[in-house]
């Protein structure tokens, strides 16, 4: 038995989570799965051994939480719809196709007093949660300048397959919503608050409303100042591909790649040290940073217990608001937008 838990989409983050769920260590009960895609839906069924339901509100009725799945414009509609039954409810990222719709959803959740997470998966990343620990480190002193580039092929095309992501009713806008929103909420749980940003935007594939190209300059409230680039090209031999240099007054960091590294990292008068994969597991245990846990165990677990869930809805409409912010700039040529202003 366990927490009973429902799925309302189908798709490949649906199979990502119930990979999650099937090796967490947590009880849990898989009771229904709902896709308006009948082969998706009859997929999900067979392969993880969960009921094909009818309809979400069969979903609904039949878990103690749900994970909402599906492309972004369904996410508020379907999240309410938990909150009225009282249902824990885990939400991918991004929310809502904008910031308000975001903080209408975290006030939702809020106000049902329902657990909820969000699938904003880098709070989760041993390589970011050791380059956290190194710049947090006194010995590195402050943070001056950050270098972040996050690029992948379109992902209308390849393993993605989602006609969806090229079409702005659904997904809401392009790479820096649909993908770099988990940049923008890393960096920021990493280095600190932006307080303002000017960006600049293009749209090379010419799909109405979804650029697919977003530099961005911020200001960090600590001081320093960091670029963003985030790219949607086709380049199909690459994957989801992140490198992030920071530059600290007496420390050197760069991180490439989502979870196990490398990470490497020069510190004044000391020899540059290079971690990846058990090793950076290592120097985790070694900096007494805890590794960090399977996030749907954590989601179940904190279902079970009462407990909070994170990263909540809370922090990702913080997320939401740089990215509101960010694309106000482009819109206006690059005009520097307050985040304070935003607020
Ligand atoms: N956290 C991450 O790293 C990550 C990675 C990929 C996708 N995502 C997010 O997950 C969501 C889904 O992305 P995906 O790649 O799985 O897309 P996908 O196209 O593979 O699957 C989405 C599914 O939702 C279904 N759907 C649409 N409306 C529905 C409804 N009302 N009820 C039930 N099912 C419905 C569609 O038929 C489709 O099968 C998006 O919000 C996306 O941004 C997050």
């Amino acid at each position: 038995m366990g927490v009973r838990i429902g799925f309302l989409g189908a798709g490949l983050i649906a199979n990502f989570h119930a990979w999650g769920l099937h090796r967490c260590g947590e009880a849990y009960e898989l009771t229904g799965v709902y896709d308006p895609d009948a082969g998706r839906a009859e997929e999900f069924s067979s392969g993880w051994s969960v009921p094909r339901r009818a309809s979400e509100d069969e979903v609904l009725d039949a878990c103690d939480a749900v994970y909402v799945c599906t492309w972004t414009s369904e996410h508020p509609r379907l999240v309410d719809a938990a909150c009225r039954r009282g249902l824990a409810v885990f939400c991918e990222k991004p929310l809502s196709v904008d910031a308000p719709g975001a903080a209408a959803m975290a006030a939702a959740v809020e106000a049902a007093g329902v657990t909820n997470q969000v699938g904003l998966v880098l709070r989760h990343s041993p390589a970011f949660g050791l380059l956290r620990s190194l710049v947090a480190d006194p010995a590195a002193g402050r943070v001056m300048s950050v270098v972040f580039r996050d690029d992948q092929y379109i992902p209308v095309q390849g393993m993605y397959a989602s006609s969806w992501r090229g079409d702005r009713t659904k997904a809401g806008s392009g790479t820096l919503l649909e993908h770099s929103i988990h940049d923008v909420d890393i960096v920021e749980h990493c280095i600190g608050p932006i307080t303002s940003v000017s960006a600049q935007s293009a749209n090379f594939h010419g799909l109405d409303g979804i650029e697919d190209v977003v530099a961005t300059v911020v200001r960090f409230a600590s001081g320093g100042v960091g670029v963003h680039t985030t790219v949607w090209h086709d380049v199909l031999e690459r994957p989801s591909l992140r490198r992030l240099e920071v530059l600290c007054e007496r420390r050197h960091i760069v991180l490439e790649n989502d979870q196990l590294g490398p990470v490497r990292w020069t510190t004044t008068g000391e020899d540059e040290v290079v971690v990846e994969g058990d090793a950076l597991l290592a120097a985790l245990d070694e900096r007494g940073v805890p590794r960090p846990p399977n996030p749907d165990g954590a989601f179940v677990a904190a279902v079970a217990s009462g407990r909070p869930a994170s990263p909540s809805f809370a922090d990702a409409v913080r997320a939401h608001r740089v990215v509101d912010a960010i694309y106000r700039s482009a819109a206006g040529g690059g005009t520097p937008v307050d985040l304070e202003e935003m607020t």
